[in-house]
């Protein structure tokens, strides 16, 4: 499957004239993948420059040749450090287009996917120590419980841990196919591919620790976008929605709003949208990947 195109992007346009380019601006694309949205930012550049974030080496092939875009192959959880070190102070946008590639997906030797046997991997970066072969072979039963809970949403969650637990003492759950036989007698028999995908998210997410990346993240973002500076995040689930609308809406992760000495709200960011933007039905039709994305936009106050 590997001749498939590497991703196709989600809401384009109106994730990239969130951005408000300005041609001589500095940007931020901490998602590059199959650069998508990178391609169509460096149209909008004149003299401006792009730094592209991703923690997968695979995407960088992707890259196009144009010498105003630098590629950094790391987590974005980096990027002020990364930004810092090479003097940069300030940016005038960063997009975030979270999750996996469709590429991630497609590669059966990634074990991203529901559909085809592969080993229980599911590691964006390969420098990452934690895997969902090490997860579902070591976590205690509370905290299986608690990943499958939280991050899929499963409302069996305690049973799927239970089993987990009772298998893993029988057989070495390594691949996709034995993790799916071993789920068998928790896995509804109408939904099944429902019920998988989300167990399967639960252990990607867990895995590559991504809302804790997308909260350190989201709080570098105020520090680093110039006054008036755009940030544009597209999430495909809940629980990175809520905190990228509690971080435009009030500048901390919980969405408290907090008054400064004088009673005067505090708030960094200043929401574009008043709701998020959705793809139309015709994005969804031709691209189901579309289908769970929502994107905020929000302007750095000066
Ligand atoms: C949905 S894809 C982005 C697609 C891209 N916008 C395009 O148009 O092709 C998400 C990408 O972000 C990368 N990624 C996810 N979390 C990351 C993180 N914490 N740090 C760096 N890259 C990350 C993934 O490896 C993947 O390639």
């Amino acid at each position: 499957m590997e001749n498939e195109a590497y991703h196709v992007p989600v809401l384009l346009q109106p994730s990239v004239n969130g951005l408000n380019i300005s041609p001589n601006g500095t940007y931020v694309d901490v998602t590059f993948g199959g650069g998508g949205h990178s391609i169509e930012i460096l149209k909008l550049l004149d003299k401006g420059r792009l730094i592209a974030f991703d923690q997968d080496p695979d995407a960088k092939k992707n890259l196009p040749a144009d010498d105003r875009i630098l590629f950094v192959d790391q987590n974005f959880r980096f990027m002020r450090n990364f930004l810092q070190f090479n003097g940069i102070t300030h940016v005038d946008g960063i997009l975030a287009d979270l999750g996996v590639s469709s590429h991630q997906f497609n590669v059966d030797a990634r074990g991203f996917s529901t559909r085809t046997d592969g080993p229980l991997d599911m590691r964006m970066s390969q420098n990452g120590e934690k895997t969902a072969e090490k997860i579902v072979m070591t976590y205690t039963e509370d905290r299986l419980k608690q990943m499958f809970w939280l991050y899929g949403e499963l409302k069996n969650a305690g049973k799927i841990a239970r089993q987990l637990l009772i298998k893993r003492e029988e057989i070495k759950i390594n691949t996709t196919e034995k993790l799916k036989e071993v789920l068998l007698p928790v896995t509804p028999r109408y939904d099944d591919y429902r019920f998988l995908a989300q167990v399967f998210q639960a252990l990607r997410i867990e895995v590559n620790e991504e809302l804790k990346a997308l909260e350190e993240l989201l709080i570098q973002t105020i520090e680093v976008l110039a006054p008036d500076g755009r940030l544009v995040v597209i999430s495909y689930h809940s629980l990175e929605d809520r905190v990228v609308k509690n971080i435009m809406r009030s500048g901390n992760l919980k969405g408290q709003q907090e008054k400064d000495f004088f009673g005067n709200l505090i708030r960094p960011l200043e929401p574009v949208n008043r709701k998020p933007i959705v793809p139309d039905s015709s994005e969804i039709e031709t691209n189901s990947r579309a289908r769970s994305a929502k994107l905020r936009v929000a302007q750095r106050n000066k």
